[in-house]
């Protein structure tokens, strides 16, 4: 992807109510996870009993490649893999080789927690895959268990950013979800680690995803405020940004040292250009992070529904999407009753 990029879609590429097109598809490929981050699978709920899909209620590689076509004919151009851990869906490779095979797309993305990164470097930048983003919210050891669920993979994550940084799965970035009181005292550190590295640091809001994760306004950590503080310590100027919908403000450090990114989902919400499609492990088109309802394409897509069909649908869902929100948050009297879970849709 260029520094100016600028989305060029089909002519017949659908608009929503908002005139937003569609270009980033967010597919989930695994709604297990190695981790049981407080703020996404709790523990009390994702206990060793918990039904998770059965591998053949999972859209196989298949499914997913022909899915992606049709959302490519739609203007779709970049794509990002996603969980739950993506890592865990057995030969993830065969199937980014066959997205990397579809021509126009132009980028394809991984988000990954981190721990059997190191294991499967190799082998992800040979299929093709561009890039990869680990979620890492503390590098303490203490705070990085706490945030995990318990686990204490820190040092398995840096081996496995390590590993990709080895065979140029670049570039790296890693998103850090902050929030007060639990993990905001380690932002320093953080980018003390990663400066100089080219990698690169994203301070995310803490959102009120799912049902399930307590969320609370006071936990939220502003932009603003991150900004400030680390502005204080390594000056900060702003950098434009990569393309159109991008969801980080990008700084660059003054010294030279590298840039960081802030995804203020909550204090300045960025519908108005949201152009991104999420698709779940199990086959479910959602026009929105915090939908309550979507577009079963497992069912007909089963069924022996057409290519023309399952567009149509896609297209018609598209249509008509008018979701915003993180902009419509604050002035909500009553959040929805039942959002998906951010282990189903990756985030
Ligand atoms: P790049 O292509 O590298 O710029 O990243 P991306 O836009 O794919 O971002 P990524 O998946 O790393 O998203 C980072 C985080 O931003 C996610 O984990 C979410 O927390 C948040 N985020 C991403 N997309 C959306 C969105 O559409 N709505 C909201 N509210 N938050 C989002
Ligand atoms: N708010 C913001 N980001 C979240 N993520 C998970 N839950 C939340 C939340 N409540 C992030 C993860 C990961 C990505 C998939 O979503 O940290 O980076
Ligand atoms: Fe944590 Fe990501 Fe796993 Fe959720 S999907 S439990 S945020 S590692
Ligand atoms: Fe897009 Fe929904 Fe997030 Fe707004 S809240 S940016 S519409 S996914």
């Amino acid at each position: 992807m260029t520094e100016s990029h600028i989305i060029q879609l089909p002519a017949s590429a659908p608009r929503d109510q908002l005139h937003r097109p569609l270009h980033d598809l967010r597919i989930s490929v695994m709604d297990r996870c190695n981790f049981r981050c407080p703020y996404c699978m709790p523990r009390e709920t994702f206990h060793e009993h918990y039904q998770f899909l059965k591998p053949t209620e999972r859209l196989s590689f298949e499914e997913i490649t022909r899915l992606t076509k049709l959302f490519v004919e739609l203007g779709a151009r970049k794509i990002r893999l996603t969980g739950g851990e993506p890592l865990l869906r057995p030969n993830l490779s065969e199937l980014i080789a066959e997205l990397c095979a579809i021509e126009q797309v132009e980028d394809v993305a991984l988000t990954t927690n981190g721990v059997l990164l190191e294991k499967h470097a190799t082998e992800l930048k040979a299929s093709g895959l561009n890039r990869i983003t680990v979620s890492l919210d503390s590098l303490d050891d203490d705070v990085f268990t706490k945030l995990s669920g318990g686990f204490k993979g820190r040092d398995q994550v840096l081996n496995g950013i390590r590993a990709a940084q080895e065979v140029r799965l670049l570039p790296i970035k890693i998103n850090a979800v902050i929030q007060r009181g639990i993990n905001d005292h380690t932002v320093i550190d953080m980018i003390e680690r990663f400066r100089n590295t080219g990698i690169i640091v994203r301070f995310i809001e803490y959102m009120d995803v799912g049902n399930r994760n307590h969320w609370q306004l006071e936990r939220v950590v502003p932009s603003s405020e991150l900004h400030a503080q680390i502005h204080a310590r390594w000056p900060l100027h702003a950098l434009p940004g990569n393309y159109h919908g991008e969801v980080a403000e990008r700084y660059g450090f003054d010294d030279g040292a590298g840039e960081v990114g802030f995804i203020s989902s909550v204090t300045q919400a960025f519908c108005g250009s949201c152009t991104r499609g999420r698709l779940s492990s199990e086959g479910v088109f959602y026009t929105c992070l915090f939908a309550t309802q979507g577009l079963d394409l497992k069912t007909p897509l089963r069924n022996g529904a057409s290519d023309d069909e399952l567009l149509n649908m896609i297209r018609n869902t598209w249509l008509q999407r008018e979701d915003r929100y993180s902009e419509l948050r604050k002035n909500l009297q009553e959040h929805p009753l039942r959002k998906i879970e951010m282990y189903y849709i990756g985030g």
